[in-house]
C-alpha cells in the first residue's frame, strides 16, 4: 500500500505543477503506459496472496480512479486556459477605422486592345501571339528585308546580341511568319502585342503596340482589304460613315503597299473622326509580297492575300482624348485611375463575343 500511496502522492504533486499538455500525456504514460507504474502494480495482483489481494486491488482501483481524475482536470485546465489566452490575443476592435481598398482600373491600351480583337473576331479573324524578343531571321529577312534594305536602319532596333541574331520585335509582322510557318493556308488572323524601337518622344515611346492583321486564301484581293478596314475603323470609332484613303507607299513585305489616313475634324477642341478634310495617317497595309509567301512554303501562284499593321497606342489616344503618349507607360496611378476603365463599366458588345 505504502508503494502505491506514494505514487500517488508524487503524481498529484506533479500534477499540481504549471504543466502543459505534453507533459501531462508523458504523465498519463508513466502511469498507466504499457510499463507504467500503476500497470505494474495491476500486473502484481495475481501474485499477491488471496486474503490481502481483495485490500490491495481496491486501494490499487481507488489511486486509479483519484490519478485518471486529476488528469482529465488538468487537460481540462490547459485547454481552457489556452481558449482564454487566444480570445485575448486575437480580440477583434470594432472601433477601430475600415481598411480602405482600391479597385484596379484597365489601361486603355487593354481595353483598346479587346476592342480590336473582338472587332477582327467578328468578321473570323483568330488572335494569334509571338514573343517579344524575335530573331533576325522572322523580324526582317522573311519579310523580303534583305541585309541592306533601308528599312532595317529605319526601324531603330534593339539588337539583343553582337551578332544581331536576337533583337526585340520593331514590329508585330514577324507573328505573320510564326503563324504561316506553323500551319497550312488559308490564314485569317490578327496579332495584338508589344514593340519595341529607339525613338522617344510625345508621339514615340521605345516600346509601343502594333496589331498585324493577315488574310491569305485563293481569292483574296485589295477590295477585300479595303472592305475589311473601312468596317474595323467604322466599328472602332463607333461611326456610320468614314473618310479613308489609300496612299502609295512602300513596305518589303507587301507589293503594292499603301498607307492608310483617315478623315476628321477638330470640333470643340476635340477630334472628331469621320468628318472634315483633315487626313491622319494610322496604319501601314498592303498584298502581301510573293516572297514572303515563298519564303513560309506558301505557293504564291496559288495564294495571296493582305497584311495591315496599325499603331494601337495611337488609337486608343484618338479614340480616349489622351495627347501624350509617354503619360501611357510611366504608371502613374492618378493618370490610370483617370483614363482607365472600370471592369464592369467596359460595353458590352466589347465584353466576350455578346454581340
Ligand atoms: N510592319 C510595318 C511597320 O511597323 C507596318 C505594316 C505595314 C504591317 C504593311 C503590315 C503591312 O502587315 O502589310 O511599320
Amino acid at each position: 500500500m505504502s508503494d502505491i500511496k506514494k505514487i500517488k502522492d508524487d503524481y498529484i504533486k506533479k500534477l499540481n505543477q504549471n504543466l502543459d499538455l505534453n507533459s501531462v500525456n508523458q504523465i498519463k504514460t508513466d502511469l498507466f503506459g504499457k510499463n507504467g507504474l500503476l500497470s505494474n502494480e495491476f500486473k502484481k495482483l495475481g501474485s499477491i496472496a488471496s486474503e490481502e489481494r481483495k485490500q490491495f486491488a481496491a486501494d490499487l482501483n481507488s489511486i486509479k480512479n483519484e490519478l485518471q481524475n486529476a488528469i482529465l482536470n488538468k487537460i481540462q485546465d490547459i485547454e481552457i486556459k489556452e481558449i482564454n489566452l487566444k480570445l485575448q490575443n486575437e480580440k477583434v476592435d470594432v472601433t477601430l477605422p475600415e481598411r480602405t481598398f482600391s479597385q484596379g482600373k484597365i489601361h486603355p491600351v487593354s481595353q483598346v486592345i479587346d476592342e480590336i480583337s473582338s472587332i477582327f473576331s467578328e468578321i473570323g479573324f483568330n488572335v494569334e501571339e509571338g514573343p517579344d524578343v524575335e530573331n533576325e531571321y522572322n523580324n526582317f529577312t522573311a519579310l523580303n528585308t534583305p541585309d541592306s534594305h533601308p528599312a532595317r536602319d529605319m526601324h531603330d532596333t534593339f539588337y539583343l546580341d553582337n551578332n544581331k541574331e536576337f533583337l526585340l520585335r520593331t514590329h508585330t509582322s514577324p507573328v505573320q511568319i510564326r503563324t504561316m510557318l506553323k500551319d497550312r493556308p488559308p490564314f485569317k488572323i490578327i496579332a495584338p502585342g508589344r514593340t519595341y524601337r529607339s525613338d522617344s518622344d510625345q508621339t514615340h515611346s521605345p516600346m509601343f503596340h502594333q496589331v498585324e492583321g493577315l488574310h491569305i486564301d485563293k481569292d483574296i484581293n485589295m477590295g477585300h482589304l479595303k472592305g475589311c478596314l473601312n468596317y474595323f475603323i467604322k466599328e472602332f470609332f463607333e461611326v456610320d460613315k468614314i473618310k479613308m484613303r489609300f496612299r502609295p507607299s512602300h513596305f518589303p513585305f507587301t507589293e503594292p503597299s499603301a498607307e492608310v489616313d483617315i478623315g476628321y475634324e477638330v470640333k470643340d477642341g476635340k477630334i472628331a473622326i469621320g468628318e472634315g478634310d483633315r487626313w491622319l495617317e494610322i496604319l501601314g497595309c498592303g498584298m502581301v509580297h510573293p516572297n514572303v509567301l515563298k519564303n513560309v512554303k506558301v505557293n504564291p501562284s496559288k495564294y495571296q492575300g493582305y497584311a495591315f499593321g496599325i499603331g494601337i497606342d495611337r488609337l486608343a489616344m484618338l479614340k480616349y482624348g489622351i495627347n501624350d503618349l509617354r503619360a501611357f507607360f510611366e504608371c502613374d496611378y492618378r493618370w490610370l485611375n483617370h483614363f482607365g476603365f472600370d471592369p464592369l463599366d467596359v460595353p458590352s458588345s466589347y465584353r466576350g463575343l455578346s454581340r
